[in-house]
């Protein structure tokens, strides 16, 4: 019988590229420049699977282009780029890949708390832009994180590697607002404080993190209201979906003082950066690294992977999310 024939949209680490060609057969995308619409299209008739990642926007047109797909196996654990209803109305499978890219995430969560908290930035550009005059008692004062409060606004496993490192590493105070509570003795560890209104969440908190999924139910969960209701002075960081915050809203907050920083991995139409951020020297800017440490992106190829394998020997998904 012929190799199933996989997609894979992007470059992955060499090793799990090489492992994947082994067993099937295998086209990567040589040149690593995000598909467009058109050719994912017509992937749908030519492939068996699909291993798309973030930059791939697979809505019910691309998924209509033909019948051949049978399952996308999504390198990364977000996935509302993939409209999961119309592939699941089409008999398509959808997996994802969880659990390896939590620690990484957390630790770029932790990274932007503290470059936004230290002003690492701000100092960075100013020294390489040879304007640092020399050391001063009031030059570039920061905030101290022991004994603030972290406020993370969903509060899965992300959510709780992050409040962890903050908690245990730094002394920060946690607080989360979610679905549900969270297990008591994860609540117990981290002494963490529930609130069931995103309101009074937000008045609590001198950092609120993000962890929620992305997609219509989050959309702008961040907006001007939202803004407003944070403590004076407090700070946003996002590692979630850009989509989440209202970034003409935020960029306001930030220039206003309302907020004292933020610190932004992820945005609405990467790579596009919101213009009105690019001039603040407030707000932290990341290129989308959450997961990008080689142990981890290895490791989400071999989850992509298990999935296929799983696919193609008629076993169930260990990671079906549609
Ligand atoms: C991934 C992420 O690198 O997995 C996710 O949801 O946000 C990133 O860390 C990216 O999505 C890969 O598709």
């Amino acid at each position: 019988m012929a190799k199933p024939k996989v997609l894979v949209t992007r470059r992955w680490p060499e090793e799990v590229e090489r492992r994947l060609a082994d067993r099937f057969d295998v086209t990567f995308n040589e040149a690593d420049v995000a598909l467009g619409a058109a050719d994912l299209t017509a992937a749908m008739g030519e492939y068996d699977v699909l291993c798309p990642t973030v930059s791939d926007k697979i809505g019910a047109t691309v998924l209509a282009g033909g019948d051949r797909v049978k399952l996308i196996a999504n390198y990364g654990v977000g996935f509302e780029h993939i409209d999961t209803e119309a592939a699941k109305a089409k008999g398509i499978a959808v997996s994802n890949t969880p659990g390896v890219l939590t620690d990484a995430t957390a630790d770029i969560a932790l990274t932007l708390i503290l470059m936004v908290a230290r002003r690492a930035g701000e100092g960075e550009r100013e020294v390489r832009a040879g304007q640092w005059t020399g050391w001063r008692p009031t030059h570039l004062l920061g905030a101290s994180l022991q004994g603030k409060t972290l406020g993370l606004v969903g509060f899965g496993r992300i959510g709780i590697a992050t409040a962890r490192r903050a908690f245990h590493g730094f002394g920060m105070k946690i607080a989360y607002y979610g679905r549900r509570e969270t297990l008591p003795d994860v609540a117990r560890e981290l002494h963490a404080r529930f609130y069931p209104d995103l309101g009074e969440l937000l008045a609590a908190s001198d950092f609120v993190s993000l962890h929620t999924p992305g997609g219509a139910e989050t959309a702008n969960l961040i907006d001007a209201q939202a803004l407003a209701a944070m403590k004076p002075g407090s700070y946003l960081i996002n590692t979630a979906r850009g989509g989440v915050v209202d970034h003409a809203a935020l960029a306001g907050a930030l220039r206003s003082g309302q907020l004292a920083g933020a610190g932004l991995d992820v945005f609405p139409q990467e790579p596009k950066i919101p213009e009105e951020l690019l001039g603040l020297e407030n707000v932290v800017l990341l290129p989308h690294l959450g997961s990008a440490t080689r142990e981890t992106r290895v490791a989400m190829g071999e989850r992509a992977l298990a999935n296929v394998v799983a696919w193609a020997e008629g076993r169930p998904l260990p990671d079906r999310i549609a």
